[in-house]
């Protein structure tokens, strides 16, 4: 048995305590980059012109800010450190659904203490609810929303330590990952869930699904169950969402490598073996966090050495069709899947931004080859087109890399099964952990979380600079601006000409996260819009609403001392992109992420995750901690978004 606390360890952690990386002499990098830190303030001020509109980057002072009425139509909420959820004066919340809940009216009951039996254990809410969006079919609305990952500890009996016993626990902590499909309505008694709804379903870790694109039926995807490499089962750590103009689902599996591990010595091939490491797929004899290998021999890489190969992927669900069978995009690349940002360019184009979270990975988008028109073929439009990586440079301009055969020395399937590894190779550049992109439908502008990176610029004992999964030193660098970077930034970048599809960009960061009540000056104590009264850290999901304000989410540390102090619980605050003004809008209880916000149909309602709480939110003493759904709505029924 492991003596790992999986329940207690972050897939971050899990990564550096796991799969060290290789260390590399850069000393003069660092001096490059002190240096282009001051390029970077003067390209933030030659970039200010129409100065409210990309002036809050790392200016010092946003007079616009002080001299336009405010756009949020709320009172900043006071930093919460206990366990619950608060929301502004004038706004209300209540529980949708938590994990666990009936989607069928067959569903075994929530025992408080134990959870949910095996049986059925796929009729019921997924646990630890993330990414999600709402799509109106006719007059139904119908919430489509990822179950990252499961907390073994609450899941299982207590004495096995979060860890299965039997074919039988997998098949559990199997089903409650993955999407869950639910028709919910409005009543007098607030929304519910619609159980028994025809379009209710869960996809879990066996749900068929359909392999498509480049890397469809190549050698490195066949398994002894698919000779044919184009059927996989199951859908893995769906983390963030993003929606087609078509009105299907994107869902994005992240830390996927984390299923997979081996019950014998391996002895692999070496762009298998160089794949697993770049990944982070364990070659140890070990049980792991889930050890499904141990019961479940597809996920034993001593026998199936390419099933990893078929996770990693977005993957895309018609919510409209319940009998449709997922297909997992394997064009738009193979990474941690943070979220999927769809938009059409304006010759209709369909582009999506994409990040990898993982400590110097790097940020992706794709633009179709062909165009998008409503109720026109849409078949194509994540199948052909082209992959890029972002370069950013030090003046503020940033170039999408094309990720192509000549360029990588790779094929195209290898491009979309190994993207990291060809992104390396034309020198993408290292992010501060890219999770939530964010397109403003209001302006032609882009947003990306970059979490934190603690890692950036740290030193290895022999003075050398920490690196990534590549071996590539995280030096600083101008969108990553900090050494030990545990407060993130939100980078956000204009196309050339207003074209979501075009080959270069301008860019700024929108803030830098930090603490000026305990650092007085320099980069820790953030950019001129963090203030006492509005503090985070960690910014990681993110929405734009229809008016432009982009809503941001916070998982970081809710210690509320030293670095942390008053920033008090995971939260959501409201940005308003012109001003830079941020404003803290909404507390979840302790111990617990906010991530995944949607709008009802009638934008009188927002539905916002609250992933892993503490015990016992929301049913009180004595209970398991159940991540949930809730909803906020102004107590004057207006609209929220
Ligand atoms: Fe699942 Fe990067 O958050
Ligand atoms: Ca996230
Ligand atoms: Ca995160
Ligand atoms: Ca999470």
């Amino acid at each position: 048995m492991s003596q790992i606390n999986y329940d207690e360890l972050s897939f971050d952690d899990e990564d550096e305590m796991k799969y060290p990386r290789a260390h590399r002499q850069e000393f003069d990098d660092v001096v490059d980059r002190a240096i282009s830190r001051r390029g970077f303030l003067g390209g933030a001020l030659a970039f200010g012109s129409g100065a409210a509109v990309m002036g809050t980057g790392l200016l010092s002072g946003t007079s616009a800010q002080a001299q336009q009425a405010s756009r949020f139509a709320f009172e900043q909420l006071a930093p919460q450190t206990d366990g619950t959820v608060h929301v502004p004066g004038g706004y209300e919340w209540d529980v949708l659904v938590r994990w666990g809940d009936p989607l069928f009216s067959d569903a075994p009951a929530f025992d408080a203490s134990t959870g949910i039996p095996t049986a059925g254990s796929d009729r019921v809410f997924g646990e630890n609810t993330d990414g999600m969006e709402l799509f109106l079919v006719g007059d139904t609305e119908l919430l489509v929303v990822n179950s990252e990952y499961v907390n073994g500890k609450i899941n299982l009996p207590p004495d096995q330590e979060g860890q299965p016993a039997s074919a039988d626990d997998v098949t559990r902590l199997q089903n409650f990952q993955g999407v869950t499909v639910m028709e919910v309505a409005e009543g007098d008694d607030g929304w519910e869930v619609v159980v028994d709804s025809p379009y209710n379903r869960r996809i879990h870790h066996r749900t068929p699904m359909q392999i498509e694109g480049p890397a469809a039926g190549h050698d490195l995807l066949k398994t002894s169950a698919d000779p044919s490499g184009t059927a996989s089962l199951g859908t893995f750590n769906n983390c963030g969402s993003g929606r087609t103009p078509w009105g299907t689902y994107l869902t994005c599996e992240e830390n996927f490598n984390g299923y997979f591990g081996t019950t014998a010595d391996l002895s692999l091939d070496e762009t298998t073996a160089a794949g697993f490491s770049r990944y982070g797929v364990s070659m140890e004899v070990d049980p792991g966090r889930y050890n499904y290998h141990g019961f479940d021999p597809r996920f034993d890489l001593s026998k199936e050495p390419n099933e990893p190969h078929r996770a990693g992927y977005i993957v895309e669900i018609d919510p409209a069709d319940p009998a449709s069978t997922p297909i997992k995009r394997t064009a738009l690349g193979r990474f941690k899947h943070e979220n999927a940002a769809s938009v059409v360019a304006p010759d209709g184009r369909v582009v999506v931004y994409m990040g990898d979270d993982e400590r110097g990975e790097y940020m992706y988008k794709w633009v179709s080859r062909d165009t998008y028109t409503p109720g026109g073929d849409t078949s194509t439009l994540l199948s052909e087109g082209q992959l890029f990586v972002a370069k950013f440079n030090d003046d503020m301009t940033g170039t999408w890399i094309a990720l192509t055969p000549e360029d990588t020395g790779m094929s195209e399937a290898e491009i979309a099964v190994f993207t990291r590894i060809a992104a390396t190779e034309v020198s993408a550049t290292t992010m501060d952990r890219p999770e939530w992109i964010a397109v403003n439908p209001t302006a032609a502008e882009a947003y990306c979380c970059l979490t934190n990176n603690s890692r950036r610029g740290d030193k290895n004992e022999d003075g050398s600079i920490k690196t990534n999964a590549a071996g590539e030193p995280m030096v600083v660098n101008a969108p990553n601006p900090r050494e030990i970077n545990r407060y993130g930034q939100i980078v956000r970048w204009r196309p050339h000409n207003g074209d979501h599809a075009a080959a270069t960009f301008e860019w700024d960061l929108y803030v830098m996260a930090g603490n000026p009540t305990v650092y007085s000056e320099g980069l820790y104590a953030g950019t001129a819009n963090i203030n006492a009264g509005n503090l985070f850290n960690s910014p990681d999901g993110m929405q734009f609403d229809s008016s432009g304000l982009v809503w941001i989410q916070t998982d970081g540390n809710d210690d509320n001392e030293g670095d942390f102090l008053g920033m008090g619980n995971n939260q959501m605050l409201a940005g308003d992109p012109v001003t830079g003004e941020i404003r803290r809008f909404m507390t979840g209880p302790n111990g617990s992420e906010v991530t995944g916000l949607t709008w009802s149909a009638d934008k009188r309602t927002m539905f916002v995750g609250i992933q892993h709480p503490a015990a016992p939110f929301p049913d009180g003493e004595g209970a398991l901690p159940r991540s949930s759904i809730v909803t906020v709505k102004r107590t004057d029924n207006a609209l929220v978004g």
